[in-house]
């Protein structure tokens, strides 16, 4: 083929994608990346230094500080010495079974397509050496691994998709809680530490998902997601599959992203007008693993079903853009 023959079709491809502005209204212009369509079932795991203590549910720190008459108190009380921390559980996380590759392996046996892990929940712990949680990463204390690293590719190496989890917000790093005292003018944290630790997340391990979470104590303008999620679409290594949830600041959730969850586990029973996904969890009551968990309060195999079938039914096929998904756009 002629050189110029290759550099006009270069021109004609290139234009389409990657110009989107960072408002909501051009990044909800975006085609849905066609893996999200066809893939239906994903596996959501809640993994942090919340799995030691184990009770109540993964918002366990928060609920023993906010209420020292709640059961987490209780919790620690009985079971721990006086002037206990939370942090004092980091070193019990050893993640001793983790065996990635089998998991991944499991989860490919389950027919599920991609696999969704907590990066980070509100509790600050990541489960990947992020440079700016110093002591407060599965790298540096308890399994002195990169958790997300290690799962991310072991999951793709089995053919399906990995997607991580990230909360905006945490629960009491001082930076945020700085930022949250001045009705969120300053943002510190936001530019310190949330962005440059989201795209280490992006530019290390590549995600197909990012799952948004934790947003609703400020506006987007405070997180910058529009900014974000632009650059995501426009130039991050992973602009051509990579999708987002609507969790993205006061007001957007049920409105703006790839897909939207709404809230827990949205089930509306119709169609809708826009990709959404029903984040449910297996035990009712809690997102991460717990010691007092009830077999009653689990569901049963029917339950799992008649979820994912009312589901799957109510999914919309490439929502509203007809004829432009990316397959045909890169095309
Ligand atoms: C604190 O915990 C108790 C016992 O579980 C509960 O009845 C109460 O509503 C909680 N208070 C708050 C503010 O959450
Ligand atoms: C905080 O900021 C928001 C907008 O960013 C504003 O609507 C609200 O009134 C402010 N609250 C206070 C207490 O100043
Ligand atoms: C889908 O695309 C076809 C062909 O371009 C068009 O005729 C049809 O009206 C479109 N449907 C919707 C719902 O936009």
């Amino acid at each position: 083929m002629e050189p110029w023959v290759v550099l006009l079709l270069f021109s004609l491809a290139s234009p389409v994608i990657g110009d989107y502005e960072p408002t909501w209204e051009s990044l909800d212009s975006r085609p849905l990346p066609e893996w999200y369509d066809k893939f239906k079932i994903g596996i959501f795991l809640h993994w942090g230094v919340f799995s030691v203590p184990s009770y109540g549910s993964e918002w366990f720190w928060n609920h023993w500080k906010d209420n020292s008459t709640g059961k987490e108190a209780a919790f620690i009380n009985r079971n721990y010495k006086p002037g206990f921390t939370y942090q004092e559980f980091a070193p019990m996380f050893t993640a001793e079974f983790f065996d990635p590759n089998k998991w991944a392996e499991l989860f490919q046996k389950s027919g599920a397509k991609y696999v969704v892990l907590t990066s980070k929940h509100h509790e600050g712990f990541t489960m990947f050496p992020s440079k700016r949680s110093y002591s407060w990463n599965s790298m540096e204390i308890g399994p002195h691994r990169d958790i997300v690293g290690e799962l991310s590719k072991a999951v793709k190496d089995k053919g399906l998709v990995f997607g991580v989890y990230h909360s905006l917000y945490e629960w009491y790093n001082p930076i945020y809680l700085s930022d949250k005292s001045t009705n969120f003018t300053s943002r510190n944290y936001a530019e310190t530490k949330l962005w440059p630790d989201l795209k280490q997340l992006v530019n290390d391990y590549e995600p197909s998902v990012i799952w948004s979470d934790g947003d609703w104590e400020a506006y987007d303008t405070y997180w910058k997601s529009t900014e974000f999620i632009a650059w995501l679409y426009n130039e991050s290594p992973i602009k051509d599959h990579v999708v987002v949830n609507d969790r993205w600041g006061i007001g957007t959730y049920c409105h703006h992203g790839d897909f939207y969850n709404c809230q827990d586990r949205f089930n509306p029973g119709k169609l809708q007008d826009h990709k959404w996904e029903n984040a449910f969890t297996l035990d009712r009551l809690s997102w991460g693993y717990r010691r007092n968990v009830d077999l009653q309060e689990v569901m049963t195999m029917e339950d799992v079903l008649r979820e994912i079938i009312t589901t799957v039914s109510c999914g919309v096929e490439n929502f509203k853009r007809n004829g432009s998904n990316t397959v045909t756009r890169q095309g």
